[in-house]
């Protein structure tokens, strides 16, 4: 396995402080959640030891400085996302409180009993969830994108299922699961042309493809600020302007009104009406030092460092008569790895792992009914990350031999 030409794990993992323990770390489970840079730790600790007050409402010095250091991460993702406009990028807590977000407040006024809306088989259960809530309460009909037996997205499938009747098409960028990059343009022109809103769910695309969401065009796109190198408990909702002005508020209360009297209150404008109470201010201000870090990478080559990982990983496994792997390779990929022990149950297998030091994840990875398909209701998943390198898959592959050593050869 080369390396790839100006990308430099060692100098990237150097930044990372829990590879510094004296403990072997190989951390396998970015997909899940990613580990954080000294930068991101730092900004969070500088939020709480020297800006901590409220935002957006104090006319004290270190309000206006919180307020701006939160904002400043406003600024950093709307540009990150392609320059678009900074009302339109919401903070929530999550990919799942945005989706939820869209479905309760999109959802909720602009659809009705037999609207239909189009997923695929393999979201995650934040992309599934939400939208059997919806389907339960009024009655929306919801229709799935199946999968072609190489598990891409059949579009062929898609073109008839996406009809005049069809109101939104929501589906992941990047497969939690499989790794796979959605055919999303596609996904997204298709919806266009029957006028259907349309929903990119970026949680696994984010923290490794650079996306221009003016270039994508799509109605709303979500991520999370944890599986990027920020924080835990925050998030984004990207949404176009005029669909987000036409959607009533989710949440009421403290700093998303313009006025309020007892007889009702009126809304502020983008993007506060979204943003009820006080926000994650340290996280959101750590986010900031997380997209910083991401964008002084080269992006193209931490994503082909990431896949040959994973590719690297996928050929030393393709010829084990145990092992089913449910990943094809391919560019369109990044580099997460799902596959079935024929004899070690998933948990036995990610315990073992851990016993040699290896972070893997075991489970229905919130995919239920991509599990279906796959005819196993657990797999195992490694997903490597910008700061992994050969010797975290080696550590890997001698973990799955000496597993075998004492599940299979005794
Ligand atoms: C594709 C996808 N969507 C949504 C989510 C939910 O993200 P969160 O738990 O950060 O809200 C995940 C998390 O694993 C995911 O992988």
């Amino acid at each position: 396995m080369l390396a790839v030409s100006g990308f430099d794990p060692g100098k990237v993992r150097s930044q990372f402080p829990i590879f510094q323990q004296q403990e072997p770390l190989h951390y396998l489970d970015s997909a899940a959640t990613s580990q954080k840079p000294q930068s991101v730790i730092d900004a969070v600790n500088h939020a709480y030891t020297k800006l901590n007050a409220n935002v957006h409402r104090g006319v004290y010095r270190l309000s206006e400085a919180a307020t701006k250091a939160f904002e400043d991460t406003r600024d950093k993702i709307a540009q990150f996302l392609g320059n678009v406009p900074r009302e339109q990028v919401i903070f929530t807590s999550g990919t799942t409180a945005s989706i939820n977000l869209v479905a309760r407040s999109w959802g909720e006024s602009e659809l009705k009993a037999g609207d239909e809306i189009v997923l695929t088989v393999s979201e995650h259960h934040s992309n599934l969830v939400p939208w059997h809530q919806l389907a339960a309460k009024i009655g929306i009909v919801i229709k799935y994108i199946p999968l072609k037996d190489n598990l891409r997205l059949d579009l062929e499938a898609a073109k008839e299922l996406i009809s005049s009747k069809t109101k939104l098409v929501a589906c992941a960028h990047v497969s939690n699961v499989l790794g796979i990059i959605h055919p999303i343009k596609e996904v997204i022109a298709l919806a266009k042309k029957v006028g259907a809103k349309t929903l990119i769910d970026g949680a696994q695309a984010v923290p490794h493809l650079s996306t221009s969401l003016s270039e994508l065009d799509c109605d709303f796109y979500c991520f999370s600020s944890h599986k990027m190198l920020g924080p835990t408990g925050v998030g984004v909702l990207y949404g176009k302007k005029q669909v987000l002005d036409a959607m009533p508020p989710f949440l009421g209360g403290g700093d998303m009104i313009e006025s309020v009297s007892l007889e009702g209150s009126t809304y502020a404008p983008l993007p506060y009406k979204f943003e009820a109470g006080t926000p994650a201010i340290a996280e959101v201000i750590g986010l900031g030092a997380a997209v910083d870090f991401l964008t002084s990478l080269d992006r193209q080559s931490a994503l082909e460092h990431d896949r040959q990982l994973g590719q690297y990983a996928f050929e030393s496994l393709v010829n084990n008569p145990h092992v089913t792997l449910h990943t094809q390779p391919g560019d369109d990929w990044i580099g997460t790895l799902t596959f079935t022990h024929k004899v070690i149950h998933p948990h036995d297998l990610a315990a073992f792992q851990d016993s040699q030091g290896v972070c893997i994840r075991a489970g229905h990875h919130c995919a239920q009914p991509l599990m279906s398909i796959l005819k196993s209701p657990a797999t195992t998943r490694m997903s490597p990350y910008i700061y992994n390198d050969r010797s975290d898959i080696d550590a890997f592959l001698a973990a799955i031999a000496k597993a075998e050593d004492v599940f299979v050869n005794h």
